[in-house]
C-alpha cells in the first residue's frame, strides 16, 4: 500500500522556472500544498486545482495536526522559499515528521544570484572563502559577533536578510575589508519588480538613492527579498591562467593514470 508523504520542495527564489524536475514531479502528485508569498502568485499555474495553504496561518502543533490529517487523503507539499539549505523555518516540521517526509534540494538564493551576476564567488588568488551570513541572527548582545567580523579582504560576503541602512552598513563593511570592494544588492531575483544594483562600497550607496530595498520603511518585521553579495570576486576579472594550471597538474589524462 502507497503511504501518503510531506515533501518539503526548494522551489528556488520565487520563479518556477527555477523549480527542479525533481520537485515539479513531487508538487504534482501533491493535492494539498503550504506556500507563502509570492510563491500562492507565481507557482499558480502549477497549484491549479490543488487546496493551498500559508504555512504562517497555523501554530507548530496546530500544523502538524492539520497535516496529519491531510496525509489521510493526499500528499503533502511545502513549497520552500529558494532551499531548505539556509536559513529556513522547516527543520522542526522535518524532524518531527521523520520518515513521512522528504526533503527535495532546490536552487538557493545565492545560486540563482550568482548566475544573475555571471559570478563565480570564490576565485583562486582573488577568495579564499565565501561567507553566508545575516545580521538577524548574528545577536545584539556584547560580545557577539558584527558583519565586520566576517568582512575580510579574500572572503565573499553572502548577506540575507539584512535589516540595517544601507549606510550603516557600508560602514561596517569598509571597517571590516579595509579597502573598496564590489557589492551587489539583488532585490526580488526572478520576481516582477527585480532589480539589481552593481558597484563598489564608495559608490553604491549613489546608485541605490533613495530605494528602499530593505523594506526598512515599511511595518512590516518579515525580511525583504533583497541579497547582498560583497567582495573582491565580484570584481576581479579571470584569465586563462588558473585553466592551464588546473590542465597542466590536476585534469590532464597522463599515460600513468
Ligand atoms: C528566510 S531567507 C530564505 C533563504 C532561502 N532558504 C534560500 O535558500 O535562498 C529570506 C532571505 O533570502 C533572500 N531571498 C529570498 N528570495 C529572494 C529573492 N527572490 N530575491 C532576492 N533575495 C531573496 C533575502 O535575503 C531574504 O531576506
Amino acid at each position: 500500500m502507497m503511504v501518503n508523504k510531506v515533501y518539503f520542495i526548494g522551489a528556488g527564489p520565487g520563479d518556477p522556472e527555477m523549480l527542479t524536475l525533481a520537485g515539479a514531479r513531487a508538487l504534482s502528485h501533491c493535492g494539498v500544498v503550504f506556500a507563502a508569498t509570492p510563491y500562492e502568485q507565481t507557482f499558480a499555474e502549477h497549484l491549479a486545482g490543488k487546496q493551498v495553504l500559508v504555512p504562517f496561518d497555523y501554530y507548530f502543533d496546530e500544523l502538524l495536526e492539520r497535516i496529519d490529517g491531510f496525509l489521510n487523503e493526499s500528499d503533502v507539499a511545502f513549497l520552500i522559499p529558494g532551499d531548505l539549505t539556509f536559513y529556513s523555518p522547516f527543520q522542526g516540521l522535518v524532524d518531527a515528521l521523520g520518515e513521512r517526509c522528504e526533503v527535495i534540494p532546490g536552487v538557493g538564493t545565492a545560486n540563482a544570484a550568482s548566475a544573475r551576476l555571471k559570478r563565480t564567488l570564490d576565485l583562486p588568488g582573488v577568495c579564499k572563502s565565501a561567507v553566508i551570513v545575516s545580521p538577524r541572527t548574528l545577536g545584539d548582545r556584547p560580545g557577539d559577533p558584527t558583519l565586520a567580523d566576517f568582512a575580510r579582504p579574500g572572503t565573499t560576503l553572502l548577506i540575507y536578510m539584512n535589516n540595517m541602512p544601507l549606510s550603516d552598513l557600508v560602514a561596517e563593511l569598509r571597517g571590516g575589508y579595509g579597502s573598496d570592494v564590489g557589492i551587489a544588492l539583488i532585490h526580488r531575483l526572478g520576481l516582477p519588480g527585480e532589480e539589481i544594483v552593481e558597484g563598489l562600497l564608495s559608490d553604491i550607496e549613489g546608485k541605490v538613492g533613495e530605494r528602499d530595498f530593505f523594506n526598512l520603511s515599511a511595518k512590516t518585521k518579515r525580511p525583504a527579498l533583497t541579497l547582498v553579495i560583497v567582495g573582491e570576486s565580484l570584481i576581479a576579472h579571470e584569465d586563462g591562467t588558473w585553466w592551464d594550471h588546473r590542465r597542466e597538474h590536476i585534469w590532464r589524462y597522463r599515460d600513468n593514470e
